[in-house]
This record gives structure tokens, C-alpha cells and sequence, in this order.
């Protein structure tokens, strides 16, 4: 069951058994009191029940119903403003972030699951990448998920730390930009606090000539475009 992969996955949740999953969800008196209600009092624990839950809320996640997605895909024309259509003019054209960040006919997933390298915890490696490597590639896979999480400069090597490939130091998978002003700070490491810092970035990581060419007007065109990606039903407010 594709929803359970995360949770047995040991980059990821970590879980070792289907019996570990149902072992957490017995243990947590919210979980448990969510089970009963949800399959009955008298229900033994079980691991298809829960991946039948966790997979009936995934499907409530699905982002259609954004300004962008009225403008793109509804043609619904005054759903944004002139300053955010011009903002995905640029992200669409001349910044080039749909290299990546993907918008197709049909659907618009903002990422093309793939993994690419932006410069992100490069002072780490700067410093000392040959004996990041040499620990990394040390690391038994078991206990790969729990070092990621205690060392920022082994986490820094990124993709590497699961293919040892060279040319995957640093890389990381394209996040999704949908609901992404409400998802603060940015990055797999947090280290970029706004939206708009984190547009200069990507513009000197990705943009032609290093983002030289975009004037602060054409930045806050890009991250007022951002904003329209936020799901209308689900986040009516944005904090910033
Ligand atoms: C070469 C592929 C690529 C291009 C081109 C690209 N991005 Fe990204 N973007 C990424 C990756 C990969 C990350 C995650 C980096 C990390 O966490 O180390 C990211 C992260 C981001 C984030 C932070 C998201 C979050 O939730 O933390 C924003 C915002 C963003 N990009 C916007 C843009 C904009 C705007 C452009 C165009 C100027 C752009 N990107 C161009 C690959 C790309």
C-alpha cells in the first residue's frame, strides 16, 4: 500500500514492521480514540484500516481550487492582478523557473520530482566536502534517517547520501510551490526566513546572469505570483 511506503521507509518515518505502525497508533490515546470512532469500538488494530484513513485524507490534500488555477485553468481572468499575471510571465519565461518547477496543460505540480542542486548548505560542504564524503558513505542505511536529522552538514550532502554519486552532492528534490506563503521558513533546511529572500536565491541559483536582470519590482512580481498558489478553500488567511 503506496500510502504506508513512507512510514515503513527507513529514509524516511523509519517504522521496521505493518505491526510497528499499528503498535504507534495503539499507543496514542488521540490515535486510538480516532480509530474507534472511525471502525468501531470492538475493531481489532489494523494496518489496512489505517492505511485506509491515511489514504482517504490524503485524497482531501488535492490543490485545485488556488487564483492561479481559476486564472490558468478556468480562464477566469480577473481571478489575479496585473502584478501577479506579470509575475508568472516572468517565473513561466524569462526566469526560467518552470525548468523545474513544473506547469503543465492539464495539471500544474510546481516540482518535476526531480533533484537538483541550489546552492543550499554549500557553506557546509565548502568547508569540508571530502570528509562529509568519507563519513557519509560510512553510514550503515539504517541509520542514514537518524544522522540526516542530527547533522545539518551531513544532511547538506543531500541526494549523494543515498546514491554516492558525485554528481548528487547538494541535491534536492524541486518542492512543490503550491501553498508556499503559508509554509515558512523555506528550504530543506529552513535557513531562507521569506518568500521574498527566497526568490533572490533561486533567481542567482537559476536565473540568467545570476538574477541581475530582474529589478526589485519584477521580484515582488514574482513572489505576489507565489502567493496566488495558496488553495482558497483551505488557507483563506495568509499570515504574511
Ligand atoms: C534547477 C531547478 C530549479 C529552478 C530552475 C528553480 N528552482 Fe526553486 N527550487 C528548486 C529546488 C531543488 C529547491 C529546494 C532546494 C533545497 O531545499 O535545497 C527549490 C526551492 C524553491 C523555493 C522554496 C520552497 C520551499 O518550500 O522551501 C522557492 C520559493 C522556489 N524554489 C522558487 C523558485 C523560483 C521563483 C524560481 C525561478 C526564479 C525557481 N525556484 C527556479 C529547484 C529549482
Amino acid at each position: 500500500m503506496l500510502v504506508l511506503d513512507p512510514l515503513l521507509s527507513p529514509r524516511e518515518q523509519g517504522l521496521r514492521t505493518p505491526g510497528d505502525i499499528e503498535d504507534r497508533v495503539a499507543g496514542d490515546r488521540f490515535l486510538r480514540r480516532a480509530y474507534a470512532d472511525a471502525y468501531g469500538a470492538n475493531e481489532p488494530m489494523k494496518v489496512e484500516n489505517i492505511a485506509r484513513s491515511l489514504a482517504a485524507y490524503v485524497s482531501t490534500l488535492k490543490t485545485s481550487n488556488s487564483r492561479f488555477d481559476q486564472y490558468f485553468f478556468l480562464n477566469d481572468l480577473a481571478a489575479i492582478t496585473t502584478q501577479e499575471a506579470s509575475g508568472y510571465r516572468l517565473f513561466a519565461g524569462r526566469a526560467r523557473c518552470t525548468v523545474c518547477h513544473s506547469v503543465g496543460k492539464d495539471t500544474a505540480p510546481f516540482t518535476d520530482g526531480a533533484f537538483h542542486n541550489q546552492g543550499i548548505g554549500a557553506n557546509h560542504l565548502r568547508a569540508n566536502v571530502r570528509g562529509l564524503v568519507d563519513r557519509a558513505i560510512a553510514i550503515e542505511p539504517n541509520d542514514l534517517g537518524t544522522t540526516v536529522q542530527s547533522s545539518q552538514e551531513i544532511a547538506a550532502l543531500g541526494r549523494f547520501l543515498v546514491t554516492h554519486q558525485i554528481a548528487d552532492i547538494g541535491a534536492f528534490r524541486t518542492p512543490s510551490l503550491r501553498n508556499v506563503s503559508l509554509t515558512s521558513p523555506y528550504m530543506h533546511d529552513g535557513s531562507i526566513a521569506t518568500l521574498r529572500e527566497a526568490v533572490k536565491h533561486e533567481l542567482y541559483y537559476s536565473a540568467p546572469d545570476r538574477g541581475a536582470n530582474f529589478s526589485n519590482e519584477e521580484q515582488e512580481a514574482l513572489v505576489a505570483f507565489l502567493r496566488t498558489l495558496n488553495d482558497e478553500d483551505k488557507h483563506p488567511e495568509d499570515p504574511r
